[in-house]
């Protein structure tokens, strides 16, 4: 069998005596395209952070490509081949599109194949004709877009969304999800999102957290069906 991409040990994230995330193992592979649903705190944002060295774990290993890199500073893994999209914007609002990729491009590319990514992913995008558009003035959709075009702009091997959908329109969704599986023809992807639709469109394996914890893994047609997962989309009481 071929080695996993990422894949946790027992990765645990205590804040005090909230267990925001525990004992989690996790594997996702070489090119794999995962879903990651659960409730409002179930420390989805959390085991992001502890991928990508925004946090360092309390407990429990990282391994990307079979390399620990649990304690690994955030710029390093950056570099090895791990993107974020957080939930927060990071997106300078007074620069133009192109303004905005090419900052992202050059930060790990030389200048001359910087430039190069920066017209390819305008075109990945889909927003070549607004490239020199301010950030500030485009729909939100849009923007949306352009965050995804700066993770993409690093060239990462694994790309960490974290609720790319969120406050679209239909519409924007659709485009989202084509974007996101068109990403999938060449990069490794682990989608946070609360949108169902969206992940009915994408998803083909679903990990759904609970509590800090995977409460079950499963093919989205099965975790759509899930009583468990039902209950706890309505705040009911899940068993542990
Ligand atoms: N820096 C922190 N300090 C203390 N507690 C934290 C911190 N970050 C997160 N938490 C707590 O950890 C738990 C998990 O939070 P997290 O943001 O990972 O959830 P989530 O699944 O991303 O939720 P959402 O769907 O709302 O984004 C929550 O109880 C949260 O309050
Ligand atoms: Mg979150």
């Amino acid at each position: 069998m071929a080695e996993p991409l990422l894949q946790t040990r027992d990765l645990s994230m205590h804040f005090g005596g909230v267990k925001a995330v525990n004992d989690v193992n996790f594997t996702l592979a070489q090119g794999e395209l995962r879903c990651l649903i659960g409730p409002n705190g179930a420390g989805k944002s959390t085991f992001f952070k502890m991928l990508t060295g925004q946090l360092e774990p309390t407990r429990g290993e990282v391994l990307f490509r079979g390399n620990d890199i649990s304690h690994a500073h955030a710029h390093t893994i950056a570099r090895m081949g791990i993107g974020i999209k957080t939930q927060v914007p990071s997106v300078f609002d007074g620069l133009s599109v192109r303004e905005n990729i090419w900052l992202a491009a050059s930060r790990l590319n030389s200048r001359e194949r910087a430039r190069r990514l920066v017209d390819e992913m305008l075109a990945r995008i889909g927003l070549t004709q607004a490239a020199d558009r301010i950030v500030g003035q485009l729909a939100h959709g849009q923007r949306q877009w352009v965050e995804l075009g700066l993770v993409l702009a690093t060239d990462p091997e694994l790309i960490l969304l974290d609720e790319p959908a969120a406050g679209m329109t239909h519409e924007e969704v659709q485009k989202t999800a084509e974007l996101v599986r068109e990403i999938n023809r060449t990069k490794a992807l682990i989608v946070v999102e609360h949108d169902m639709q969206f992940i009915r469109m994408i998803a083909k394996q679903v990990t759904v957290f609970n509590r800090g914890s995977i409460l079950v893994e499963d093919s989205v047609e099965n975790i759509l069906r899930n009583p468990l997962v039902r209950d706890i989309y309505l705040g009911k009481q899940a068993a542990a």
